[in-house]
């Protein structure tokens, strides 16, 4: 098994904080506590060796990561460590002067969520009232800023209907991108995964409006497609291969090959505070557990698309199988498949809504407050 020289790419999740409550969240349902996250020179650490390691971009993430008062800082750190920086916010919170600070450390470029097109349907989701009008004043400052300015839009059963509306609003705020993302049901978005799943007819008609969106604008803003992977029967090159091309910094420090694999067992995750991130990339049994195609099991390890697709997700495996060395289920020629199957076939058109449990720290609060709010 040959290790990947160096990764592309490093999530640093900042802080689990975030002001919003997103059912679809992909952080732990046991979220880190603020007392417990790296302090601002750890931070500087971290993307002092990454640089010297190779990544060379990095996603200044959370949570909120606004929500920390050394961004700047930490920006700084990345800029100087020769990383390309991207801030993935709520928009909640971010006002002209903090932007231009961010800007002057080094900021590239801002990704932006948003939950629906719709005012009340986007807080509704968010689970935070006004977080629509926050979310537009800050994709104004961003473009009055001059940074390239993405939006991020999770889709699941209560917003994939409205895709059109969500591609419009792009236009008029004058995005370059605008990610559309099926939920991945890890963390939150796993324990919501049965109000969440959206119907084969859904995603049918998501996709057509997709293409037709795309061939009706005139190149911008970009429209990513990030496909679903309970109703193909194709699993999907996770995180493009287990420590292939990027890693996760977790608040505490910990590092992990995606930001899901806290959930698998016996791990054993390193953490920053312990180890140098070469050490990390190059020697972890964290890193090497799933590398390559030797821990393969079959149908996998005789499978001509083990080095395209690598057995897909470790993390989805083991949640659906309780065995992360499985194929995963969403591939159809796994002996598990009929698991992933069944949560399909349970996802009726027409349905009413299921209730979904809200994101929070420290309690899970269910809430079940319905389309029209
Ligand atoms: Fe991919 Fe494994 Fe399925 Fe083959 S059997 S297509 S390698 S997940
Ligand atoms: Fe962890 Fe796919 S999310 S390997």
């Amino acid at each position: 098994m040959s290790v990947p020289a160096s990764p592309w790419a490093l999530l640093a999740e900042l802080t689990h904080a975030c002001p919003l409550h997103c059912p679809y969240c992909s952080n732990p349902v046991d979220l880190t506590r603020r007392s417990r996250e790296l302090g601002t020179a750890h931070w500087a650490e971290v993307m002092r060796q990454a640089g010297e390691l190779g990544v060379v971009h990095t996603h200044l993430s959370g949570g909120e990561p606004l929500l920390r008062s050394d961004l700047e800082q930490i920006t700084t750190a990345a800029e100087t460590a020769g990383i390309y920086t991207q801030l993935v916010t709520s928009g909640v919170g971010l006002d002209a002067d903090r932007l231009a600070a961010l800007a002057d450390a080094g900021l590239r470029s801002v990704q932006l969520s948003v939950q629906a097109a719709d005012p009340r349907a986007n807080d509704r989701i968010a689970g935070r009232p006004s977080s629509f009008t926050a979310k537009e004043k800050a994709a104004a400052l961003v473009r009055d800023a001059g940074l390239p300015l993405g939006l991020n839009v999770v889709l699941h059963r209560e917003n994939l209907d409205a895709i059109d509306a969500v591609i419009d609003l792009g236009v008029v705020w004058d995005v370059d991108r605008i990610e559309l993302a099926n939920t991945q049901f890890y963390g939150w978005g796993l324990l919501n995964r049965t109000a969440l799943l959206p119907t084969p007819g859904q995603l049918a008609r998501a996709r057509d409006t997709v293409a037709r969106r795309r061939a009706g604008l005139p190149g911008r803003p970009e429209l990513v497609w990030v496909v679903p992977d309970h109703f193909d029967g194709v699993a999907k090159p996770c995180m493009g291969g287990w420590g292939a091309v990027s890693l996760t910094v977790a608040p505490d420090g910990t590092v992990l090959p995606c930001p899901a694999a806290a959930s698998l067992p016996d791990l054993d995750p390193p953490n920053v505070l312990d180890h140098p991130l070469d050490w990390i990339w190059h020697r972890s049994p964290a890193f090497n557990r799933y590398r390559g195609t030797d821990w393969m099991t079959e149908p996998c390890r005789s499978c001509d698309m083990r080095t395209r697709d690598f057995g897909g997700c470790r993390c989805q495996a083991y949640a659906l199988t309780g065995d992360a060395t499985h194929t995963d289920p969403a591939c159809r020629l796994s002996p598990d498949h009929a698991l992933v199957r069944s949560l399909v076939e349970h996802s009726e058109e027409g349905a009413p809504p299921k209730p979904w449990v809200y994101r929070r720290a420290g309690r899970r609060a269910r809430r079940c407050p319905g389309p029209t709010g």
